[in-house]
């Protein structure tokens, strides 16, 4: 079917109290990955493609890539640019078919965060596109901070009252305490699940968690296996993804568990199967390994069956 906006999916999660996963792609096999999985699941499913994805690929390339196979596909399926920071390639997201944006004016003071955003979605709007904006910075790896610069960076709530209302995104990303990549947390997993209830009671507009890889032991643990080095590789727990969805998350992402099930997948197979030189048969075994990972994101968000 043709593309829908993530505010159309991610407020039906909202009324049906689960969470739509975004997937990050680059290529053809992640994008099979994603799409396949999510039609077998009978699953609404948004593809993310980063700046630098769009960079890898080529704009055109992605977008006709993505279209067609979401427009064969039988659930639904958006197109969304991650992390948007660039005007000119945001514009040209518009303009080549995406229908979904992301502006992350996040390292920006506030004032200039809204007026990017609200500039954003004014143009979005014209074109039926809809705007995630992000609001709270993700911690870094290498934020090894006090108690209260944790608290600063996370989204405080009487802001993003004040952001959606004066922005009027349709969405927006949280800082709760994850960050991106492999390497979340040094101790015990931590989100701010307080800050969670107290935006979700104050802001309407459907919530994203960005960072919410689960980077599990077995996969970890696989990759290394077959020479993989992933020292104090850490996510979030499942159960805490859970919770977040309970709290009134809709839209969980997820880039790292892909690479890492990925990585793992092609490294047994190359081992195992030394004799191969065949680029689809070592692809193939990669794209094996993370249609089960987006099988079982999809069981924890809840959106079997809701495409
Ligand atoms: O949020 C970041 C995503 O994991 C994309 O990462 O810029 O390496 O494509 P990337
Ligand atoms: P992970 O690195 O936890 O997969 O997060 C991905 C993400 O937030 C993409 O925007
Ligand atoms: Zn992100």
């Amino acid at each position: 079917m043709p593309l829908v906006t993530n505010k159309d999916v991610q407020l039906e999660a909202q009324r049906g109290g689960y969470a739509v996963g975004a997937f990050n792609t680059s290529n053809l096999e992640l994008t099979q990955a994603i799409i396949e999985t999510a039609v077998e699941k009978k699953s609404p499913v948004i593809v993310a493609t980063s700046q630098s994805a769009i960079k890898y690929a080529g704009m055109e390339e992605l977008s006709l890539m993505v279209r067609k196979l979401a427009e064969k596909a039988s659930i639904p399926v958006t197109l969304h640019l991650d992390h948007g920071t660039d005007y000119s390639t945001i514009i040209g997201c518009l303009r080549s078919g995406w229908s979904s944006v992301m502006i992350d004016g996040s390292s920006h003071p506030l004032e200039e965060n809204i007026a990017l955003t609200k500039e954003i979605v004014k143009v979005a709007h014209a074109v039926g596109v809809s705007v995630e904006a992000e609001l709270g910075r993700l911690m870094g790896v290498e934020d090894e901070i006090s108690v209260d610069a944790r608290e600063a960076i996370l989204t405080d709530p009487d802001e993003a009252v004040r952001f959606v209302e004066e922005t009027g995104c349709d969405t927006l990303a949280i800082a709760i305490g994850t960050s991106h990549g492999a390497y979340k947390f040094k101790g015990e997993p931590r989100l701010a699940f307080d800050r969670l209830e107290e935006i979700a009671k104050k802001v309407s507009v459907p919530l994203v968690l960005h960072g919410a890889s689960s980077v599990k032991k077995e996969i970890v643990q696989w990759g290394e296996k077959y020479g993989a080095k992933f020292p104090g590789a850490a996510g979030v727990p499942d159960e805490h993804i859970k919770k977040a969805i309970s709290l009134g998350i809709t839209k969980v992402n997820i880039d790292t568990d892909l690479r890492l099930s990925f990585t793992a997948g092609v490294r047994e197979f190359l081992q195992k199967r030394p004799e191969v030189f065949d680029p689809r048969k070592i692809l193939g075994a990669g794209k094996e390994a993370m249609k089960k990972v987006i099988s079982q994101k999809i069981d924890i968000l809840g959106s079997e069956g809701k495409g």
